[in-house]
């Protein structure tokens, strides 16, 4: 059993109970319901790297140029940095509770039961939607790259989502299949997958910028900011999504070789390749092509290369196919965060404690393939375009809590073994915490009645079976050798 340095308070009663942190710790580290540690460094960047690096430079950047212009750039680095101080505050929960569930984790420790809830529930909604967003980008990656190459037409009807015009998106629907079959053989043979796919992506973006770079203009980055500050900072709330999956090295803390040490590593190294190379395919891209060409593309760094590239029609199909394997990794992170996730609310009993048995590989099965039914219904009925807004209100606000942890935790538990701090709290967090509620604010009003919409139901679910059967309301406590 785990010996856990630092103070255990007593858990709260009712909504606001929390699990003590050395409890978190010994749950993680015994019993039949633990994960392998089989991660190292390397392995947990590429789970970061793997879920940033997909569908938003390769599709949404074209809709968020129509924002900005040229000043895209900015925008990138305004969501870059948003994202920055909330890493800070991820790189401590995550090397001080260690534990499979990410910030759901974190504000169980620190905020209460309640909210908890809110954030798991929150986070179905990043990753869980995120997975079906991303999947219907490569859908239409797939019919680009098929019509490209063997003028193959796919009918609208198997192709497109209802709102799009078709009926249901099935190349999205067997990507997602596709991805459930690599999750239930279990953490570390994805895991390795998965850096195959990264590298090859990195190495395919990196075609773009020096193939691109021969036909650079610099006149298109005259009218730098066409919209001014607003459309900076509206197109950095939507190229936000760009970003996404950093957060994804925590839910994997479980599996970490020495997680003290990788995570934090792991969340700000990812984060940093991933804000370098956007920068650099954003920058080539005006350069290559028109703001206004790239902002009414469905694929703009493909047709920029296509149009504006001068080596003809085969350089966009080797993009096309780094977009296909970009954004397959990036289904394959999203499902692992959130099978990770729905995992550890299981565990807790907030979800039926059945679903939380673990298969010959490891892997947490039922959730795997019950997501995977659930991910693959939405995917072949929703389109892309409202989906990706939702995603990212969903986020930051998780995002939010984790910043407000940091603090909770520094005062409850001070003493708690910290092998990353956060510097300069609670300023840190307290900036973290501005800038994800200002870029909140920045998202359209039907994107916040959805996003409450959804709390709303959350609630429901939480006060009708989660309050019931959680592990910490019956008093199931697990043993700890730290002090009671
Ligand atoms: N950051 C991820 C993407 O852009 C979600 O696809």
């Amino acid at each position: 059993m785990a010996t856990v340095s630092g103070s255990v308070p007593p858990a709260k009663h009712g909504i606001f109970a929390t699990k003590p942190t050395a409890e978190l710790i010994a749950q993680g580290e015994s019993g039949d319901r633990k994960l392998k540690k089989s991660l190292g460094t390397f392995d947990l960047t590429a789970v970061g790297i793997g879920t940033i690096i997909g569908t938003g430079i390769y599709v949404i950047i074209g809709e968020a140029i129509g924002k900005s212009g040229p000043a895209i750039i900015i925008s990138f680095i305004l969501a870059a940095v948003t994202c920055a101080f909330s890493a800070l505050s991820y790189a401590e929960l995550a090397s001080s509770i260690p534990i499979s569930g990410s910030s759901y984790t974190y504000a169980y420790a620190t905020l209460g039961e309640l909210v908890a809830w809110i954030i798991g529930w929150d986070l179905v909604l990043e990753y869980g939607f995120a997975s079906a967003a991303v999947s219907v980008g490569w859908g239409g990656y797939l019919q680009d790259l098929l019509h490209s190459l063997f003028s193959i037409q796919l009918p609208d009807a198997i192709a497109k989502a209802p709102g799009d015009g078709g009926v249901v998106n099935l190349p999205s629907v067997l990507l997602v299949l596709f991805v459930v079959w690599l999750l239930t053989r279990g953490a570390s043979k994805s895991a390795k997958t998965n850096v195959g796919f990264v590298l090859f992506k990195m190495a395919i973006l990196l075609f773009f910028v020096v193939a691109g770079i021969f036909s650079f203009h610099p006149s298109h980055f005259h009218d730098f900011a066409p919209h001014g500050v607003s459309g900076t900072w509206s197109a950095a709330a939507l190229i936000f999504f760009a970003y996404i999956g950093f957060d994804t090295v925590s839910t994997a803390s479980e599996e970490a070789k020495d997680p003290g040490k990788m995570l934090p590593r792991a969340i700000i190294g990812s984060l940093a390749v991933c804000t370098f190379i956007y920068i650099l395919v954003a920058v080539v891209a005006i350069g290559l092509s028109t703001p206004s060409a790239l902002g009414n593309s469905d694929a703009p760094l493909v047709d920029a290369l296509r149009d504006g590239g001068g080596l003809g029609p085969w350089a966009g199909d080797i993009l096309s196919v780094g977009a296909l394997v970009a954004i397959t990794s990036v289904v394959l992170s999203l499902m692992y965060g959130q099978t990770r996730i729905l995992f550890a609310m299981a565990r807790d009993g907030l979800l039926p404690r059945s679903w939380s048995t673990l298969n010959a590989n490891d892997a947490p099965g039922w959730i795997t393939v019950g997501l995977g039914l659930v991910v693959a219904t939405f995917a072949a009925l929703i389109p892309l375009k409202d989906l990706a807004e939702l995603v990212n209100i969903g986020t930051l606000f998780a995002f939010v809590i984790v910043n407000l942890g940091v603090i909770v935790l520094r005062r409850t538990q001070p003493d708690l073994e910290r092998a990353f701090r956060c510097p300069l709290v609670p300023i840190v967090p307290l900036i973290g915490t501005a800038l994800c509620i200002y870029l909140m604010t920045q998202l359209k009003s039907i994107t916040w009645e959805r996003f409450f919409i959804w709390l709303a139901l959350g609630l429901v679910v939480y006060f009708l079976y989660s309050k019931r059967h959680s592990a910490v309301q019956r008093g199931e406590r697990v043993k700890t050798d730290a002090p009671a």
